[in-house]
């Protein structure tokens, strides 16, 4: 069942039902200001950082699921409705909400008169825009009352919902014309305030919570709008709310329109009030109401953000012969990478934005993922990221974005997280071809003083792993890997304790964390990455220490060979006891999905991958996806950790976990099984989903982190039921990882240290594939025949014309467009 349809050509997705099966959310914002919005409205805006500066106040887990937001409501002689539908679920005449490229336009029509708001963040704003147009469709005068609402966030969100016996008591606003400023704390510590305003006169406001909405009452019945009137109320201590009320007339086929600002600003602080030393100074807020306060100015705004994703979405597309293709490669997933780029992990309906700043992990695979669209802010990102890491290689698992600095309470010891730092700034140079990037000083731990060039970053990083290795030359798996509940030096039986940041005191005299337990997958992973490293080095003409590098990569090949191949697939891991995790020896959980992927691509052995990926298909494939291990966990190892706290089929007990679905379809491209490649790339990707959204539940537009898996429910005797229903949904490594499976491995166009590499490994069904690319300042037209229907193979490549050897295409940088004609065979 579908809940609304795609609109390819708008480059939307179109919701025809206010009730889809979860809130359908869209992001606004691509700089400073962003802000979630849902189908009906709800949701919240920050600046930055969701934790720190949070402008508008959301409750998360609440009933209704998605209560809040900004949110208006009409009253038309006792009829009281909003255009997104809720909160008042007065049934709508006919409703409509369009999720398209940074803006939401959601429109809604009752008893003759239509509304239709969009709402969006401009370029260089820091504010959301939203126009209200109303409609008089009818043939008689209409007199109705407008009201609007968003409620303040007291800028701490974690504060916010914690803190009450102060917060009820430093709620303050101002109200000048029809602009309600927020400014709680403004007059000690805080240099911004928030501000709320139309471009119109009001009749009325309020900006005190329980005048406005009434103590008993909620969002659904606000006791102004009931009474079709406001108060005048203004906030002191308490709660601070914005609410304009507007009486409007409209003649039959009568418009109009009004444009609302919800702003934030940063004052210096000799400039923060007027004279009187109390009264804001309102100089830069009037300028940026300015801005926005008609609907010639609006439309120009969106144009504006039109031209910023057609260039961004203009770098590479393609036209294939699936649709549900090209709608993913051209705008959604595309579009969800920069949503990664930008939020990382921090905000969505499923990740709070007070838990986890930036993930040193997450984000240098985030930028995989929209390195070719924002090369300039990919450099920045990285440097940010490197600039957390420790002298020996080691990193802060987080940071925060506002600061900048590692997170201490989480602290380091993932054994993962450096080689993910190679894998970003080769995909950068890539991308690119700046070099540059590795002479440029990046500090250890934020602190200048002790910097280094950026290779050498990419030296300790690599080394990390080789100095830090366990019994069988494989890498120690520390707190966690890849995979943050395998936790091998836990051991934990008390509650409350973190699995990933708590480690077992048994280990504290080897330095905390077992020197026993040992990764197969990071193992995989250094394999993956390392030839990376080897290729800088050789192209920076330092071939004793490539030499060297190579080295280690061929003996950690080698250790996985003699003591991680199990004999059908790779081992996941051994344990601190020194057993074997992900073995056919294992009573539960006998194959691991994660290692198995970077083994392949890291040419291990011939025979292994093809054992490999029979297993992967018999084992872990579903018709949803394929299970991150199986079979799922029924009982709590304590050696293994939070992994088998899980029911069955949920999360990474079994779930599908779609991150690391991508590794695999990477992988069976790789080894040339276009087929079997494109199986499971169609069995997640959002686009092939949207038919059975009823069971998927998440938005088909997207990809969440998880889907549940085939043992979901086996727990209570009801094995399967969830199977298939996706969860956390938009902030996800899974973006990145599909569009690198995708475009990279499926499609094979692939930015090289030395060009652009074309490689597909497609359906042997298909007759071909045009593409393209923009890449280092050229344009690359490309058409791919496949007149022998293979999987892979390139039998020839012409550029304009000209046959050239190999099937690398040099980087033109000559800001013209060629023409590549490649065929397959
Ligand atoms: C989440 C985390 C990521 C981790 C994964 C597996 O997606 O953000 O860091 O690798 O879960 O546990
Ligand atoms: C991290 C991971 C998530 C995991 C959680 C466990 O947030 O990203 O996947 O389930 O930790 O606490």
């Amino acid at each position: 069942m579908k809940f609304g349809y795609f609109d390819d050509s708008n480059r939307e997705y179109v919701i025809t039902t206010p009730r889809t099966p979860y809130p359908w959310i869209n992001y606004l914002g691509t700089q400073g200001f962003f802000s979630l919005i849902s189908n009906t409205a709800g949701g919240y805006s920050f600046y930055k950082d969701a934790r720190l500066r949070r402008i508008t106040r959301y409750r998360y887990n609440n009933v209704p699921i998605d209560m809040g937001g900004r949110y208006f409501y009409i009253n038309d002689n006792g009829t009281i409705w909003n255009p997104g539908w809720s909160p008042v679920k007065t049934e709508l005449d006919s409703y409509e909400c369009r999720h398209g490229m940074g803006y939401t336009i959601i429109k809604g029509k009752k008893n003759d008169l239509s509304a239709e708001v969009t709402f969006f963040v401009p370029q260089d704003y820091d504010g959301e825009v939203q126009q209200v147009v109303l409609k008089n469709e009818g043939s008689n005068e209409k007199t109705f009352s407008l009201f609007s609402f968003a409620e303040w966030c007291l800028w701490d969100a974690q504060d916010d919902c914690t803190n009450f016996q102060r917060n009820f008591s430093t709620g303050r606003v101002e109200v000048k014309d029809s602009t309600i400023y927020h400014k709680t704390e403004y007059r000690d510590r805080r240099d911004h305030f928030a501000f709320y305003t139309v471009n119109d006169t009001i009749d009325g406001y309020d900006t005190d919570r329980d005048s406005f909405i009434g103590l008993y009452n909620g969002f659904h019945n606000p006791q102004a709008v009931e009474a079709g009137k406001a108060n005048n109320s203004f906030a002191d201590g308490w709660s601070p709310v914005a609410s304009h009320y507007k009486k409007i007339t409209l003649a039959p086929g009568e418009t109009k329109t009004l444009v609302f600002i919800l702003g934030y600003v940063e004052m210096p602080v000799d400039k923060k009030f007027e004279a009187d030393g109390k009264t804001i100074n309102k100089e830069k807020a009037l300028a940026m109401i300015e801005q926005y306060n008609t609907p010639e100015k609006v439309a120009a705004g969106l144009a504006g953000l039109k031209a910023y994703w057609d260039k961004l979405l203009g770098i590479l597309s393609v036209d294939t012969p699936d649709d549900k293709v090209n709608r993913m490669v051209n705008i959604w997933n595309q579009y969800q990478c920069m949503v990664t780029f930008n939020l990382s992990r921090s905000a969505s309906y499923f990740e709070s934005g007070i838990g986890r700043g930036m993930g040193f992990r997450d984000s240098n695979q985030d930028v995989l993922g929209f390195v070719h669209q924002i090369p300039d802010r990919a450099r920045e990102r990285i440097i940010d990221i490197a600039s957390t890491q420790f002298p020996d290689g080691g990193c802060y698992h987080q940071y925060q974005p506002l600061t900048k600095k590692g997170n201490a309470d989480i602290g380091g010891d993932f054994s993962d997280d450096p080689l993910w730092l190679i894998l970003s700034v080769s995909a950068y140079i890539k991308e690119t071809g700046d070099w540059s990037i590795l002479d440029e000083m990046v500090p250890y731990d934020n602190d200048m003083s002790i910097a280094q060039p950026m290779l050498e970053h990419l030296k300790v990083s690599f080394y990390h792993i080789v100095n830090n290795l366990g019994p069988h030359g494989l890498p120690l798996a520390m707190r966690a890997d890849w995979n943050d509940c395998v936790n091998l030096s836990c051991f934990s039986d008390t509650p409350g304790e973190s699995f990933q940041t708590y480690t077992n005191p048994k280990f504290a005299a080897e330095g905390g964390y077992s020197k026993i337990a040992e990764s197969v997958m990071v193992a995989t992973l250094f394999t993956y990455t390392g030839p990376n490293y080897v290729s800088i080095l050789k192209h920076l003409g330092k071939d004793d220490e490539a030499a060297k590098a190579q080295a280690e990569i061929d003996k950690m090949k080698k250790n996985i060979m003699d003591s991680a191949w199990d004999g059908n697939w790779f081992l996941r891991a051994y344990d601190a006891n020194g057993e074997k995790m992900g073995s056919k020896e294992c009573e539960e959980g006998q194959i691991f999905i994660e290692p198995q992927g970077f083994a392949i691509m890291s040419d291990i052995d011939a025979d292994a991958t093809k054992k490999t990926l029979a297993a992967i298909d018999e084992r872990l494939n579903t018709k949803h996806g394929l299970v991150l291990n199986n079979p799922a966990f029924t009982k709590y190892y304590i050696q293994y950790g939070e992994i088998s706290t899980y029911p069955g089929g949920y999360k990474e007990n079994a779930g599908i976990f779609t991150h690391n679905n991508a590794w695999i379809i990477c992988a069976a491209a790789y080894a040339g099984e276009g087929d079997q490649a494109f199986k499971y790339y169609s069995e997640i990707a959002p686009a092939f989903t949207e038919e059975t959204s009823d069971l998927h539940k998440t938005e088909p537009y997207v990809y969440g982190q998880m889907i549940g898996g085939k043992d979901a429910g086996a727990d209570i005797g009801q094995t399967g039921k969830n199977f298939g229903q996706g969860k956390n949904s938009w902030l996800t490594g899974t973006a990145a990882w599909n569009m690198v499976a995708i475009s990279q491995y499926i499609l094979g166009i692939a930015a090289d240290f030395d060009g652009l590499r074309i490689d597909p490994s497609i359906p042997a069904a298909w007759d071909g594939l045009k593409a393209k690319r923009e890449f280092r300042g050229a344009t690359y037209d490309i058409k791919v025949s496949n007149p022998n229907h293979v999987c892979k193979g390139v039998k020839s490549v012409t550029v304009d014309g000209n046959a050239i050897e190999g099937n690398i295409l040099p980087a033109f940088g000559d800001g013209k467009t060629h023409s590549v004609e490649v065929v397959m065979g």
